[in-house]
């Protein structure tokens, strides 16, 4: 479990990128925070591996406040993908991937076996493990962001907006091996974007956040399409207002988010 507890951030600019914010991400859940660009979400994730300290406040992991773990340490066992997959670009894909196993210590030939087992659960070919990410489509990049922020088997993984740069078919096909790649491993996730689609189709428990972290609601995809707190959330969800108009449709084979023209926006996460 994380726990932000009463957690704030100044920047020295007197920027106040987060007030006063406290939630709890469950253990082995996906935990969404979605908000407009400039609320706080990459603030808020990059203090729970202490890339950046709360000005006031803790963050918990467990029973742990992070402010009493040396960064280093802290972040080799905390995977962390970015929006650009943030790959080494003077090294193979094999590499990339078995950089914190190895900075961790672990010998070559067991963290390139590592690394290969991870290309196969999030969907990349052997025969990648040798080219550089240049040599990949934008899709295939964030592949290997994933499965480098796996590398370490890290209980707890950071995803900041990591499939905010491809296109949406792509985006729509990595939101559904994530979903599958967490069936299997269970891990913490807090994955941040501005996306409310992605944000329902990945989330056991969603966060809408307004400026300064605010948090406009928090519950299941269920419970906000359902009911949502206020106008804010409302509006962010486009109800009403015709082009998205996100709502629920019951079908034989389970609930489906659609949009205003009845297109499938997302797939619903069942909570539990
Ligand atoms: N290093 C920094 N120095 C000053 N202001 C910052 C810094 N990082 C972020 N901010 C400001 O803090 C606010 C929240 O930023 P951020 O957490 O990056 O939001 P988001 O990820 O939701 O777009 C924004 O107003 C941003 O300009
Ligand atoms: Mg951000």
């Amino acid at each position: 479990m994380i726990r932000f507890q009463d957690v704030c951030k100044s920047y020295p600019d007197g920027t106040e990128a987060v007030r006063d914010f406290t939630l709890e991400a469950p253990t082995g859940k996906t935990t969404v925070l979605v908000g407009s660009s400039g609320c706080g979400k990459t603030t808020l994730l990059r203090m729970v591996n202490r890339m950046v300290d709360p000005t006031s406040g803790a963050v918990w992991i467990d029973d742990e406040n992070v402010a009493d773990v040396p960064p280093v340490p802290l972040r080799r066992r905390i995977g962390y993908v970015m929006q650009n997959a943030g790959l080494l670009p003077h090294r193979k894909v094999i590499d990339n991937i078995a950089t914190v196993p190895l900075l961790n210590g672990v010998p070559k030939a067991q963290a390139h076996a590592r690394a290969a087992e991870l290309m196969e659960l999030v969907g990349l070919e052997a025969r990648q493990a040798n080219r550089y990410p240049d040599q990949l489509s934008g899709g295939q990049q964030q592949r290997v962001g994933v499965a480098r922020g796996l590398a370490a088997d890290p209980n707890i993984l950071l995803m900041d907006e990591p499939f905010g740069a491809v296109d949406p078919l792509v985006r729509a096909d990595l939101q559904a091996e994530l979903l599958r790649i967490q069936r299997e491993l269970e891990k913490t996730i807090v994955f941040v974007t501005h996306d409310i689609a992605e944000a329902l189709a990945l989330g056991d428990q969603i966060v809408i956040l307004a400026k300064g972290a605010r948090i406009a609601q928090a519950g299941t995809p269920q419970q906000v399409v359902a009911e949502p707190a206020d106008d804010f959330v409302a509006d962010f969800l486009g109800l009403g207002r015709g082009t998205l108009d996100l709502h629920l449709r019951e079908t034989p084979t389970g609930t489906l988010v659609v949009d205003g023209h009845g297109r499938p926006a997302g797939r619903l996460v069942e909570p539990g």
